[in-house]
């Protein structure tokens, strides 16, 4: 779970990290009350799970309550990648000296951690990773012996910073690597942290993503949940019991087992490349009991999502025989009636394979095609949302 600004800047001051004050409001109102409150330069701050905010327009500077007022306006209701902002945090100003970037990470690929750091920071890393990749420098951070001042100096000299600010910085360093631990992050990053005109080290922006696996651990973290900004189809598909992750793709994905659905968003965005591009729309894992009323209810889900163009049903009967499937995608689409409108291509195999594909082939629904294969299945999907 990726948190807002204002969350990661409340975990960061209870850890110790030096933040400005901050005061989350939501109407125009409340951001000059804000501002009053704050006194002085105050920047108004888009809280939305996106990065590029400021480049967006959603990060203004202002130096009265007034103009923090007409920021607001601006910024409130602002699309920003598709997020639209419903909340901004009103910040202290800070008088900046110099902006530099600091990240730790969990680094899948190698077991470990990785903490990436440069002098260069306030720009958008990604850009600088790409352009001046010796700008940024990238230190293993071993998880069983994790950050302190020595291994912290060591990243702050690698990522370029000098020798005078380095033990001021690094204490700071210390506190980002024990909210990574402390909240079992996968992922502190603060761009920019800064040095102000007076000497101080301050993180003026956060980004913090939550390991949810851990939420045991931390009753606290319930209360992170943004509720409010849920995708509409994912919470549709939680209250029907469905394991359902809303992808960005045109093609529908439906299987059984969470490693065929896998493999199948592989095989679908691989075919798509043959047709324009187009990509798996979701993943949707209906389990063992392939009846009707989950697949019908998984189809709805899919078929409620404007993005999806074709629909491709990956199934290897198991315990769930390929005849129980088929029955369960002619009883979904009777009972969706004209709500399903997209064509469907499913793939059956294993468990009585030739049953399934004689009631399918019996059914004769006009969306729907059969594929003998997942490759051709795949392409079919494809070819059709591409359409
Ligand atoms: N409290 C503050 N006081 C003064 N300047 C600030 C403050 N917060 C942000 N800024 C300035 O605005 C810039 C952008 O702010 P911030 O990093 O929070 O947003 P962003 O980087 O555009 O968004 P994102 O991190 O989502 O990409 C900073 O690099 C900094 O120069
Ligand atoms: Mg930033």
């Amino acid at each position: 779970m990726d948190l807002f600004e204002y969350q990661a800047r409340d975990l960061f001051e209870a850890y110790g990290v030096p933040v400005l004050p901050g005061i989350i409001a939501d109407t125009p109102d409340d951001v000059r009350a804000a501002a009053e409150k704050l006194g002085g330069t105050v920047v108004v701050k888009a809280q939305v799970k996106v990065g590029g905010r400021g480049k967006a327009g959603g990060v203004k500077v202002v130096h009265n309550p007034d103009d923090a007022a007409d920021a607001a306006k601006q910024i409130l209701g602002l699309d920003i990648k598709g997020h639209v902002v419903r909340r901004v945090m009103v910040a202290a100003g800070a008088r900046i000296e110099r902006e530099f970037y600091f990240s730790v990470l969990l680094d899948r690929a190698n077991r470990s951690y990785l903490s990436l750091c440069s002098v260069e920071g306030g720009v958008e890393i990604e850009v600088l990773a790409v352009e001046r990749p010796e700008a940024l420098a990238r230190i293993e951070v071993d998880p069983l012996e994790g950050i302190d001042e020595a291994k912290a100096a060591e990243i702050a000299r690698a990522g370029g910073f000098p020798e005078d600010l380095i033990a001021k910085v690094a204490p700071v360093l210390v506190k980002l690597y024990d909210v990574y631990t402390g909240e079992d992050a996968t992922l502190v990053e603060v761009n920019p942290l800064v040095l102000t005109e007076d000497g101080r080290i301050i993180a003026l922006d956060g980004k913090v993503t939550i390991d949810e696996n851990a939420d045991f651990r931390h009753p606290n973290h319930a209360a992170l949940e943004d509720a409010a900004s849920a995708d509409p189809l994912e919470e549709k598909a939680k209250a029907a019991n469905l394991n359902y992750v809303k992808l960005d793709g045109e093609v529908g994905v439906i299987g059984n087992g969470a490693g065929l659905v896998m493999s199948t968003l592989d095989v679908v965005a691989y075919a798509g490349e043959k047709h324009g591009g187009v990509k798996p729309a979701n993943f949707l894992d209906i389990g063992g009991g392939a009846s009707a009323d989950v697949m019908a209810a998984g189809l709805d889900v899919i078929l409620g999502d404007a993005q999806v163009k074709s629909v491709f049903v990956n199934v290897f009967g198991g315990i769930t025989a390929c005849d129980a499937v088929a029955n369960g995608i002619v009883g979904a689409l009777a009972k969706l009636g004209d709500s399903a409108n997209k064509p469907l291509v499913v793939r059956l195999d294993g468990n009585n394979v030739e049953e399934g594909r004689r009631i399918l082939t019996e059914a004769a629904h006009p969306l729907v095609t059969l594929a003998d294969t997942m490759d051709i299945g795949a392409d079919k999907a494809a070819e059709l949302a591409s359409k």
